[in-house]
This record gives structure tokens, C-alpha cells and sequence, in this order.
């Protein structure tokens, strides 16, 4: 078993999380943050080319063919959130039905936000609506940490950019490295409402460490996940370029290949 209090402030594993999921004592985080793989890449039609600039990768990643379903996350989840813990997902379209039937019997509440893109990709056929929506599942139980601002700020409902420029994780070509990575903005705000300072923030499909920089920014504790060596490593730069800008000196960070 994992012993939490052992981690450092924040923590990064190279693994497989349904093994590290196993391992995590229950009870024992406050906000599970995820963005885990939507399924949607079987109904991809292709990379869209352009000559003028580089492709839309419209059929994601790899990690997006194998299927994964919100049962093989809710019991573990269930398990390891703590009595006043939070629970925020990013989800497909095709997957909310899904997370609803799963999750709604086992929480209190189960709502859900739209997050807006302000830039989504452009569709030059005209032939459909853009993609310009994504859903963010979210469930709890009474007596959850909730630090509600003002009825302004509280719609379920948050426009934003997709990443760009600066923010962009690039690979050593200067490519974006992740199709799928995830403002800081939003996830601040979602950390911001739902747990506390020094509170442990979790993701277990972490990517390039998007929610590890807001968790941190925020001085949340953070552990995540993630499975895919060129991730993790990126995600490593990119927590200690942090630490080195908030001047905690990178004593704070821990990186493991591979739980034992
Ligand atoms: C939608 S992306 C998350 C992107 C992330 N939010 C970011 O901003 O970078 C899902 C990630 O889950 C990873 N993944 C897929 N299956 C996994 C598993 N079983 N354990 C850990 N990570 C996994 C993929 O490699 C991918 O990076």
C-alpha cells in the first residue's frame, strides 16, 4: 500500500494506474481531477490536412483505441475518495450517459459542467456544428468541501481557449506533444472550488502534468499517473520549470518509474 503521507508535495508515477489505483489506502484523496481516454476514436474519419498549416489530428492517440469504461474507475474511486472529497472527469458526448448510469447511484450528487472552447477547430465543409463543447463529470457526497464564490462565477459553465502557444507541451520538433492537453486555467478554477489548500489533488490519466502545474500553483498537494514514457517525461520537465518559478527549490517533487 501506498503511503501517502510518505509522497513528496507532489508526486509523479510512470505506470499503469489501475495498478497504482490497487495500492492507494482508501479514503485518502480529497479531489480526484481526471481526464481520462474518451473513446472516441473509433468514430474518427482521419487526420484533416492542410497545406498551410499542420494536420488536425482528428483520430487523437493510441491511447484513445483501447476502450475504457467508467465501471473500471468508479469503484476505485469510490474507494479512495475521502468523506469531504470531490470528484471532477473530463468526458466525451458519448460517454456521459455512461458515467451517469455508473456514478449517479454511488454519490450524493452527480451534475456536470460545459467547458466552451473559445477556439475550437474550424469546420471548413460547413457542414456541421463545431466542436466546440466538453463535458466535465463531477459527483460528490454531503458534507463535501465546496468553496462557492459568488452565483456569477458558479455557472456550470467555463469559457477558455484550448491550449496554445507558450502553454503547448512541444516535442523536440517543435510539435505539440499531447492532442489533448488541458488549460491550467480551467483546472484551476475547478481545484480553486473544490478542495482546500494542502489538500491532495489525484489524476491518474495525467498526460503532460497539466493538473499537476494548477494543483501546485495552487498549493495543493498532487499525485498523478501516467503511463506513457514521452508523457512522463515532459511532465517532469514541466513540474520543475514550476517548482523553479515558485521558488520551492524542486524539495517538493517526486518522480517514480514503476510502483514496486
Ligand atoms: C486525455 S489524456 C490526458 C491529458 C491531460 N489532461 C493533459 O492535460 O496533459 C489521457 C492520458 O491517459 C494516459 N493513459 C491511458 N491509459 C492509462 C493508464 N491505464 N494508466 C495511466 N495513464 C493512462 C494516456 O497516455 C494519456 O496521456
Amino acid at each position: 500500500m501506498i503511503d501517502i503521507n510518505k509522497l513528496n508535495r507532489c508526486t509523479l508515477i510512470n505506470d499503469n494506474c489501475f495498478s497504482v489505483l490497487k495500492q492507494m489506502p482508501d479514503n485518502s484523496v480529497d479531489l480526484i481531477l481526471t481526464d481520462p481516454p474518451y473513446n472516441i476514436a473509433q468514430y474518427s474519419t482521419g487526420n484533416i490536412h492542410f497545406d498551410w498549416r499542420s494536420d488536425i489530428n482528428n483520430d487523437l492517440a493510441e491511447w484513445d483505441l483501447k476502450p475504457l469504461k467508467p465501471i473500471d474507475l468508479m469503484p476505485e474511486f469510490k474507494r479512495i475518495l475521502s468523506p469531504t472529497g470531490n470528484i471532477f472527469i473530463f468526458c466525451s458526448y458519448n460517454m456521459i450517459g455512461e458515467y451517469h448510469k455508473v456514478f449517479d447511484p454511488e454519490f450524493d450528487t452527480f451534475q456536470f459542467m460545459v467547458w466552451h472552447k473559445t477556439n475550437p477547430v474550424p469546420n471548413f465543409r460547413k457542414s456541421s456544428f463545431l466542436n466546440s463543447c466538453e463535458l466535465i463529470v463531477s459527483c460528490w457526497n454531503k458534507g463535501h468541501t465546496w468553496n462557492f464564490t459568488n452565483q456569477k462565477d458558479m455557472h456550470n459553465f467555463i469559457e477558455c481557449g484550448i491550449c496554445m502557444g507558450k502553454e503547448r507541451i512541444k516535442d523536440s520538433e517543435g510539435k505539440s506533444l499531447h492532442p489533448t492537453q488541458k488549460p491550467v486555467e480551467i483546472l484551476k478554477k475547478i481545484i480553486s472550488i473544490a478542495s482546500d489548500k494542502d489538500d491532495l489533488v489525484f489524476d491518474c490519466f495525467s498526460g503532460v502534468g497539466s493538473t499537476g502545474e494548477a494543483a501546485m500553483r495552487l498549493n495543493r498537494r498532487f499525485l498523478g499517473v501516467e503511463i506513457e514514457k514521452r508523457y512522463f517525461k515532459a511532465s517532469e520537465n514541466r513540474l520543475k520549470l514550476i517548482s523553479d518559478e515558485l521558488k520551492n527549490g524542486g524539495n517538493n517533487l517526486g518522480f517514480i518509474n514503476e510502483m514496486a
